[in-house]
């Protein structure tokens, strides 16, 4: 498409997007009557719809993706140039740019060392599973199996990462799940009236000590693999509490357990460093990363392990089963690596870490703002520029405000044309926050712009 299409083109696409496109997360219903959305084109932090009417994308391509911002000339050319050399080849053999790409990605992760290609986040925790699996196999018959995850958290959207998915209502009506998936606590400290114990002090270290009661009720012996988002996203924007990720870390040590970070949103920038974790001093033994790798210019994701659990799967060549029988046909796809290479020439040539940190502080400000001024917000969280404001009917029970008061916001600055989020059919009656990650290129006016359009929306929604 490029731009040129006159009236009636839009007319015939509109139809048959009505007619035949099965759209993500959506009840058709409403398409009966009214027009379904469609982009047609990006530029920077905004993007225009089928009717030419722009919007001001707060969330980065709806679900935090497009971190270095749309129509980026450099990233397609990039692409063009590496598809008429060599578009493909199966990833039991290297390309270039996958090699060039590595060596940039490792660069950034001190204490990592390799990476797995793949084309999705869910398909690359699924790897990430299928490792401790397999760990679990060769070196402790089987046993060592059980893979915990987070209550609140996502993994992706397959059978067996809803099996790890801590957001029961995005799991309903999939099972039966996956067995060997044991769910853990949230680390939410805002609702920790809601958990049974949780001290007045010290609630980070509390919350990661909740975990290893449940290591130690299932028997360490049996527990591979800790899965954890450095920051939860869709469960809520949460944000570690202090002495959270420090203690989580010591436990993995000490139980002899993978800790898997789910870096699938936090990746490549988002909370201000290249990885979510790298706030907290710690080191994974597994990362996963896919949505900002390439801003979507390409599809790609990455499992980035350790070298000593690569190793693993290499020390005893004499075993023919010894190796990680995995493959993933699109992990070939040169197009990935070479829009990741450029994706993150970007941030440097950019300074766009630098950028996310400090709008990251004065969008925070602004929220603040508005909870001053909206008794409404709770609650405001967030790192960078990932952002979380939870709404409440009242500050003094936390009685979440109803999905659909929450919705009512996100429509109304849709109608305003700025693109806001929020967690949708994902908790039972907890889909109470708004949710904000605007691309890392995001300069005080576009904040500005974001703000004033979700201060009209609770104005008018909670009038
Ligand atoms: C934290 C997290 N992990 C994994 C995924 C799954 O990624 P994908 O949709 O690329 O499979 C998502 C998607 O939203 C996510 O938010």
């Amino acid at each position: 498409m490029d731009g040129t299409f006159n009236e009636n083109d839009i007319s015939r696409i509109v139809e048959a997007d009505r007619a035949h496109v099965w759209h993500h997360l959506s009840q058709h219903k409403p398409y009966e009557t009214t027009d379904p959305r469609i982009i047609v084109e990006g530029k920077g932090m905004r993007v225009w719809d089928q009717n030419g009417k722009e919007h001001l994308d707060a969330v980065s391509g709806g679900v935090w993706t497009v971190n270095v911002g749309y129509g980026r000339e450099s990233i397609a050319n990039a692409v063009r140039d590496q598809l008429i050399k060599l578009n493909y080849f199966a990833g039991s053999a290297g390309s270039i740019p996958g090699s060039v790409f590595s060596q940039m990605l490792i660069e950034k992760m001190p204490g990592m060392s390799r990476v797995y290609f793949c084309n999705s986040g869910s398909e690359a925790n699924e790897k990430g599973f299928k490792m401790v699996r397999q760990i679990a196999h060769k070196r402790f018959g089987g046993k060592k199996h059980k893979i915990l995850y987070r209550d609140r958290d996502y993994h992706g959207t397959t059978i067996t990462c809803l099996s790890a998915g801590g957001q029961d209502e995005r799991n309903a009506q999939y099972g039966p799940f996956t067995d060997g998936f044991v769910r853990v606590p949230h680390c939410l400290e805002y609702r920790k009236h809601e958990q049974d114990g949780a001290p007045d002090e010290n609630y980070g270290v509390w919350a990661a000590n909740e975990i290893e009661k449940i290591i130690l009720a299932e028997g360490p012996e049996t527990v591979g693999g800790l899965c954890l988002e450095p920051v939860t996203a869709g469960g809520g924007v949460i944000t570690p509490p202090d002495g959270y990720w420090e203690r989580i870390r010591e436990i993995c040590d000490q139980y002899d357990i993978l800790l898997h970070i789910d870096e699938v949103v936090c990746g490549l920038g988002r909370t201000g460093t290249w990885f979510g974790y790298q706030h907290y001093g710690i080191k994974p033994d597994m990362v996963t990363m896919a949505k900002g790798v390439a801003s979507g210019y390409a599809a790609i994701a990455c499992l980035v392990t350790t070298e000593k659990v690569f190793d693993m799967f290499k020390d005893d060549a004499a075993d023919p089963m010894n190796y990680f029988r995995d493959i993933s046909t699109f992990g070939g796809c040169t197009a990935g690596p070479a829009a990741a290479i450029e994706n993150m020439k970007i941030i440097e040539r950019e300074n766009l870490l630098q950028n996310t940190i400090d709008m990251g502080v004065y969008m925070t400000g602004k929220l603040e703002e508005l909870q001053d001024k909206h008794p409404v917000i709770g609650h405001v969280r967030s790192k960078g520029l990932f952002l979380g404001a939870e709404l409440v009917e009242d500050r003094e029970t936390k009685a979440p405000v109803a999905e659909r008061l929450i919705q009512a916001v996100v429509g109304d600055c849709m109608q305003q044309g700025v693109v806001i989020g929020a967690t949708n059919r994902s908790l039972p009656g907890k889909n109470n926050t708004l949710c904000f990650s605007p691309a890392l290129i995001a300069t005080k006016d576009d904040i500005n712009q974001i703000i004033a359009a979700v201060d009209g929306a609770l104005g008018r929604v909670f009038a």
